[in-house]
């Protein structure tokens, strides 16, 4: 059933009341919102505040002029960045924030307990949540115009540790980030390591952020290295991720073991690796960023946020925007089916399941960040529609989650290949799915909070002329 319009005003008070809901607060102050309020499933971690999840919250919080939560939020959680953080008596890098955190009491004094990973299951790194902060801190400081909290010295310090941990040189030949399995929202293994889209968008987008906040200083020219890499990225991203029929034509035909610096393939694909279902898959219109990029392995698979943040951070050029637009336009029952978005498309299944994901059960074929359709995708489709011009894409994917997610309690995600299904161990009243719908909605109403989160083409910093 499609809720009437009045019904919708009732249904989106409701979400509203469970968004209440699931504040936490510190010290009699709101600082973020659990990941979800399921009554009826074990917790686990869901009981804390996930930096990822409390994005769109604070969103939808910043568009209704309650600035105040997501300020307690950047600064509590900045706090945590330099806490003590170990290992197994190893300390990861200083400019490391938190995955998630909760309110513990002891004898009535209230304190914050980080997990940097060393809890969360299969102790992964959350390498995105610093990258979250500082567009958080962006959005914050675009919504309420107030510039003196990024600009007071510890956000200053905060931001300056950020970069230093992200821009450090190791044993990478590229400007892109490496980084280990399941370092983002996906947060298991699933062959996400080593040059994840994801971790990449979020990366330059963070920069252009980091960008606009920092106050010109002598030491360490931060600038000069921000400028920098972005002119460096943008030109190894555009040029080497991106897919479509064109592209996929000259890998097919590419040459394989070419020595020196001028040849076509510099990263040695085999066409032999090209999947058979990619060829039939691309519509002539569409095209992408692919899912990875390192020696001798382009990851052929679909992945919705790395993509659509490319089209917000411009990072994607007018044309590719379009381009991936087109396709979800033009392969909706794949990628927005019953409940949009889709993560990431195909799933992984049978020996392949088996060798990327070690045998996980819980990212089966077309289950959880296996190819599974989470809701708090909504958002960010609908930004993006919205920075496209596709408008359409996004009011019609909008009334799709209208009609199921109230009904079903706001899960975490839906399995299937077309998201039919609730997800088999999907938690109910999950925050971000709340929130993803409001914050959508809310995007729709007015456009012009896609200033938040969107970035303009072409104030990025030199570029590279190879
Ligand atoms: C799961 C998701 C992760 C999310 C967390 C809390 O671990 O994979 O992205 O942050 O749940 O919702």
């Amino acid at each position: 059933m499609t809720p009437t319009s009045n019904n919708k005003s009732l249904l989106e008070a409701e979400a509203w009341k469970f968004l209440e809901k699931s504040i936490i607060y510190y010290q009699g102050k709101p600082i973020g919102t659990v990941a979800a309020h399921d009554p009826h499933s074990d917790l686990l971690n869901y009981d804390q505040c996930f930096l990822r999840d409390f994005v769109p919250s604070a969103l939808v919080f910043l568009m209704h002029g309650k600035a105040e939560i997501v300020r307690n939020f950047l600064i509590e959680t900045l706090k945590l960045q330099s806490h003590e953080k170990q290992m197994d008596c190893f300390e990861p890098g200083a400019g490391l924030m938190p995955a998630s955190f909760k309110v513990q009491s002891i004898e009535s004094e209230e304190f914050l307990v980080a997990d940097f990973g060393e809890q969360a299951i299969a102790r992964v790194p959350p390498v995105d949540s610093c990258m979250w902060w500082i567009l958080l801190l962006r959005a914050y400081e675009k919504a309420t115009g107030d510039l003196a909290l990024a600009r007071q010295p510890d956000f200053q310090g905060g931001i300056k540790l950020i970069l230093d941990l992200c821009l450090v040189h190791r044993f990478s030949m590229y400007p892109t980030m490496l980084v280990p399995d399941g370092a983002f929202m996906i947060d298991r293994r699933l062959g996400v390591y080593e040059h994840p889209l994801e971790i990449q968008v979020l990366f330059y987008a963070s920069l252009r952020a980091a960008k606009e906040l920092l106050l010109p200083d002598g030491n360490g020219d931060y600038l000069g290295k921000v400028n920098r890499r972005l002119g460096a990225l943008k030109y190894h991203i555009r040029n080497y991720y991106w897919l479509d029929v064109q592209r996929l034509r000259e890998i097919y035909r590419y040459k394989g073991n070419e020595f020196g610096k001028e040849v076509a393939n510099k990263f040695n694909i085999h066409s032999e690796s090209i999947p058979s279902w990619l060829t039939e898959w691309l519509p002539d219109t569409g095209g992408y960023l692919a899912g990875n990029l390192g020696p001798g392995r382009m990851d052929f698979r679909f992945f919705t946020l790395g993509n659509l943040m490319a089209i917000l951070a411009s990072l994607a050029s007018d044309t590719e925007s379009q381009s991936i637009m087109n396709l979800f336009a033009e392969r909706w029952e794949n990628l927005i089916g019953y409940m949009p978005v889709k993560i990431c498309f195909p799933a992984l299944e049978g020996l392949e399941w088996r060798i990327v994901t070690g045998c996980d059960t819980k990212n089966i074929a077309w289950s959880y960040h296996n190819g599974g359709n989470w809701p708090v995708l909504l958002w960010i489709f609908t930004a993006a529609a919205i920075k496209t011009g596709r408008i359409e894409l996004a009011q019609e994917a909008i009334a799709i989650a209208e009609s199921r997610l109230f009904e079903d309690k706001f899960p975490e995600y839906y399995d299937g290949n077309n998201g039919r299904l609730i997800g088999k161990e999907a938690r109910i009243y999950q925050t971000w799915s709340i929130a993803g719908l409001l914050a959508a909605k809310q995007l729709l109403a007015n456009p012009d909070y896609l200033e938040l989160i969107s970035f303009p083409e072409g104030l990025e910093g030199p570029g590279c002329s190879i």
